[in-house]
């Protein structure tokens, strides 16, 4: 649809998660017009969520190098070394500075120094917290408190359609559609020379995830209607420990932070044996990826579906201190971890691939950069670290706004041209997500074969045929949906599921978080490289 409004900016950034609110706090402080827009509000998204904290070498004894390599093994191969060098090594000042932004962590007893826990695949003690298990609302807290004193001018309620580009390729602003916001109602656009993608991630892909409902794919859908390069997407991580509540469970499941194993939670079967000992040298804290696995294993052993993770030895005043979230969350479902082990299996919880970017953030398309979990910067590889992706949001975002404010004032930019959105979409009915779910989870889930996989890409392009235009072939006659958040939702959903299918199709090996039951080993000698994957806007 065409734009009924726009405004100018200098820089326009899409979410508002820790990535996003970063980026356009220091973009907006350097003396560039700056504007947010996001699909909610403010504060919805994923940072919010986050529980276990964020990862740095702040710990007497820690270094970035040993940060580094922990987060190289949980890669298993495939990390940009010289991206984890700059995030392990920049990540202790961003934490400081997001502490001097108002983000206040927990400390020690006794101490002002920030208190330290573990997660898996960390050999130190590094994960910095807030609000016992809180960290993200803290920090989506101080980061909306510093926009909103900033008097950043901020859309909510605006989802993001597509990249406006000029007539030599480069980014000129996007449209928008926006719901409710008074002056600026309805589709618009807004035009600027930079585009700051940090619209997280994609777990809605699936039918359990630990991600919000607005976790739809948009920015990686959008970057591939623009011709930008993705890579990695096979690579979803499926977190080990979320509350189990049957199988039939839809949409956002609690999450049961990996730093309850941290603090010394033992994952026990249906027999309340503990299975992870012997298993790994960090048993219960081995990576995530092994842990994810280990429980599927042990649970298809004993023809269940879920594990159990006994915490029971904290006590109360350690659970009501430490976890409040979690506590909470769980005896909302009936669960006392006081009393009983809490039932968990793995679901769908953060895409290790997303937009490809370079060490300042950089995508393929100029002008347009991506940070946060929408973005492929490297640092993740086949599996990313616990706790990493606070900070590579943080570190990353930095370095965008530093590069955005290197280059010439824009003073002379007053809206270019822009050309029309790339392609003509095939909007699809917002029941179509869940049926994409279902496929997703079925086909691509945390075990795949050729076979699951090709059954799930055979039926996800049967839904691309039949939302085909008015006159293509296959084109299911009737009344096609209202352009909307849902619809655009589906439709991206869709978008990001058949490129994550094809991905994981061609990768014939088992690594990180990518487990082919017909491919049960990595294969170094081959499969050590990246998809790197463009469309052009017809495919998209
Ligand atoms: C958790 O608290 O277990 C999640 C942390 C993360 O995803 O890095």
């Amino acid at each position: 649809p065409a734009p009924g409004w726009s405004i100018d900016a200098d820089v326009v950034v899409v979410g508002s998660g820790v990535a996003g609110l970063t980026a356009a706090l220091r973009c907006a402080a350097a003396g560039r017009r700056t504007v947010v827009v996001t699909k909610a509000r403010l504060d919805d998204g994923s940072t919010r969520w986050a529980q276990g904290g964020i990862a740095a070498a702040l710990g007497d004894g820690d270094s970035p190098e040993q940060h580094l390599d922990d987060t190289l093994v949980a890669g298993a191969g495939l990390c940009d070394e010289a991206a984890v060098r700059t995030l392990v090594t920049e990540g202790p000042d961003a934490v400081h500075r997001l502490i001097r932004s108002g983000a206040r962590f927990d400390t020690a007893p006794g101490s002002d120094d920030i208190a330290l826990t573990r997660e898996g695949g960390h050999h130190r003690s590094r994960i910095a917290h807030a609000g016992g298990d809180a960290t993200g609302a803290e920090i989506t807290r101080a980061l909306v408190e510093a926009v909103r004193a900033a008097g950043l001018r901020t859309i909510e309620h605006a989802l993001v359609l597509d990249l406006l580009t000029d007539a030599e390729g480069r980014t000129s602003g996007v449209t928008l559609h926006v719901m409710g916001e008074g002056q600026h109602d309805g589709v618009g656009a807004v035009h600027a020379p930079a585009v700051v993608l940090a619209t997280g991630g994609m777990g809605q892909v699936f039918s359990a995830t630990t991600n919000p409902a607005v976790s739809t794919g948009d920015g990686v859908a959008l970057a591939l209607r623009a011709g930008a390069e993705i890579s990695d997407l096979e690579f979803v991580q499926f977190h080990p420990t979320v509350l189990y509540l049957g199988p039939e469970a839809e949409g956002q499941q609690p999450l049961i932070s990996e730093a309850v194993r941290g603090e010394g939670a033992h994952l026990v079967d249906a027999d309340g044996v503990r299975f992870m000992v012997g298993q790994h040298e960090l048993a219960e804290l081995a990576p995530r990826d092994i842990v994810a696995k280990a429980i599927m294993r042990r649970a298809h052993e004993q023809a269940t579906d879920h594990m159990y993770l006994d915490a029971r030895h904290f006590g109360a005043e350690m659970w009501e201190q430490r976890f409040p979230t979690i506590l909470a969350a769980c005896r909302a479902h009936g669960i006392d971890p006081v009393t009983e082990p809490i039932p968990v299996a793995p679901a769908a919880h953060y895409a290790s691939g997303g937009v490809r970017t370079d060490l300042h953030g950089r995508t393929t398309v100029p002008g347009l950069y991506a940070c946060g979990e929408v973005a492929c910067t490297g640092v993740h590889g086949a599996n990313r670290l616990a706790s990493n992706s606070l900070l590579e949001g943080l570190v990353f975002a930095e370095r965008i706004a530093a590069d955005i404010v290197e280059r010439p004032a824009p003073e002379a930019y007053a809206g270019t041209p822009a050309a029309p959105p790339p392609a003509a979409l095939r909007l699809l009915a917002p029941e179509t997500r869940t049926e994409v779910q279902r496929i997703m989870t079925a086909g691509a889930g945390v075990l795949r074969s050729a076979r699951s996989l090709a059954r799930a890409a055979a039926e996800l392009d049967r839904i691309h045929r039949e939302a085909a235009l008015p006159g293509e072939a296959g084109h299911a006659v009737g009344k096609a949906p209202e352009p909307g958040v849902d619809t655009w939702e589906a439709t991206n959903l869709l978008c990001v599921a058949r490129v994550l299918v094809a991905a994981a199709y061609r990768r014939e090996e088992t690594r990180g978080c990518h487990w082919r039951e017909d491919h049960p080993d990595r294969d170094d000698a081959f499969w050590r490289r990246h998809f790197r994957i463009t469309l052009d806007a017809d495919r998209a």
